[in-house]
């Protein structure tokens, strides 16, 4: 029966970490997947995060189960940095801790669907696993632009796709640090956004995976929590991965917004089961930490100011690319404007293979680079290829 099951591609992006691994010039440079690096291309682990976990191995008790919501002192503890002022809503804002941002995409996605919602709109391109999510829940992916001619976010077609549908339907939506154009909403956009999801009664999932990546954590936000004052339901998924360098511990949360209190109480039973029929329980080891670091006030500005750095880094390679200007027939200077990791080149395939059979710079298949990889050693080595594949 088993021999049944078509083969199946390794997932692109992931299998370009094995590729550059296996690269053995000293010259590669590794603009795939969405890690932070240093000046010196490095990832390290924050050093709040390792006072967290010096911590959690001399003081944690015990690793007994939690149940299926995982470490709810994390999970609250996340609230006022991501919801801020507004908190959790007299109750209606409620969490539950998940395997990385894409375990909250993927209860927010099941929630959706148990709902009744079938279709889902999202700008395109987008972080290819949400499209991937949806329709292992076959639920409908209807895609509009999310890029307009000049570069900046096309409003026109998110509000036409918008206006297109209605009640019933789910619009999937970045919170900042879009993955992978880097084009954020403006706040006035934000704010048409909200009030067309209100006027068109339509459900909104955001994903922040990078908050903190872009302006910062309050700025970062803004969409968000417009969104959350604004509409009667909502569905949130969050990532730690990022913002605090925890990729393979898995660190993320789901948020509900519910009508009333005593909804979202239905609503995160109903996120308790699928989550159960999923994988049990999340991991606990990272959300520890980030829980210890969120209610230790020294530990919190650690953290604050190594993000800080990390953010000013980011912006200094947008910059710098943005100063080199065209490279080829590639034009550079919008990653200046851009937010985040990731921006995407307009490059054909056979110009992406080129780049990482001649030149060693390894890409996404899509044209997205993460701006993050680039250094002051790399970044000339890569405009020169650049020009050399885009000439
Ligand atoms: C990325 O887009 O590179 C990251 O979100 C990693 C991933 O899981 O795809």
């Amino acid at each position: 029966m088993l021999d049944r099951l078509d083969q199946q591609p390794p997932d692109a992006l992931l299998a370009l970490i094995k590729l550059y691994d296996a690269d053995t010039r000293p010259t590669k440079i590794d603009l795939g997947v969405g890690v932070y690096r240093t000046s010196d291309g490095a990832t390290p682990v924050f050093a709040a995060i390792k006072a967290a976990e010096q911590r959690l191995v001399s003081e944690q008790a015990s690793k007994a189960y939690l149940g299926p919501e995982g470490d709810m002192g994390f999970v609250r503890a996340l609230i006022p940095h991501v919801f801020g002022a507004a908190g959790d809503m007299g109750g209606r804002i409620d969490g539950m801790q998940t395997p990385g941002g894409t375990g909250g995409v993927r209860i927010a996605a099941g929630l959706a669907r148990k709902a009744g919602v079938a279709r889902v709109l999202m700008g395109m391109p987008s972080w290819p696993n949400h499209a991937q999510i949806f329709a292992d829940l076959a639920m409908t992916v209807e895609g509009f632009d999310h890029q307009a001619a000049d570069g900046s976010a096309n409003m026109d077609a998110l509000r036409t796709a918008l206006q297109n549908a209605g009640k019933g339907d789910a619009v999937l939506l970045h919170g900042c640090c879009h993955n992978p154009s880097g084009i954020d909403y403006t706040p006035a956009q934000w704010d048409e956004i909200a009030d067309l999801l209100v006027e068109r009664e339509i459900l909104p999932i955001i994903d922040l995976a990078y908050q903190g990546l872009g302006d910062g954590m309050e700025e970062d936000a803004y969409g968000l929590r417009k969104v959350v004052a604004s509409v009667p339901e909502a569905l949130i998924a969050y990532s730690c991965d990022k913002n605090f360098g925890l990729y393979r511990d898995r660190v993320g949360a789901f948020y509900a917004l519910g009508k009333t209190a005593d909804d979202t109480v239905r609503i995160m039973s109903n996120g308790c089961a699928l989550a159960r029929a999923n994988w049990s329980m999340p991991p606990d080891h990272g959300a520890a930490a980030v829980g210890l670091i969120l209610t230790d006030e020294a530990l919190t500005k650690q953290w604050l100011d190594e993000l800080t750095s990390m953010r000013a880094r980011i912006g200094e390679v947008r910059s710098q690319l943005a100063a080199a200007g065209k490279a080829g027939s590639v034009d550079l200077t919008p990653l200046g404007e851009q937010k985040g990791m990731f921006a995407m080149l307009p490059l054909s395939k056979e110009q992406i293979g080129a780049l990482r059979t001649d030149h060693g710079v390894y890409m996404a298949g899509s044209g997205r680079i993460n701006v993050a990889g680039l250094t002051s050693g790399n970044i000339g080595a890569f405009v020169k290829a650049l020009e050399a594949v885009a000439g």
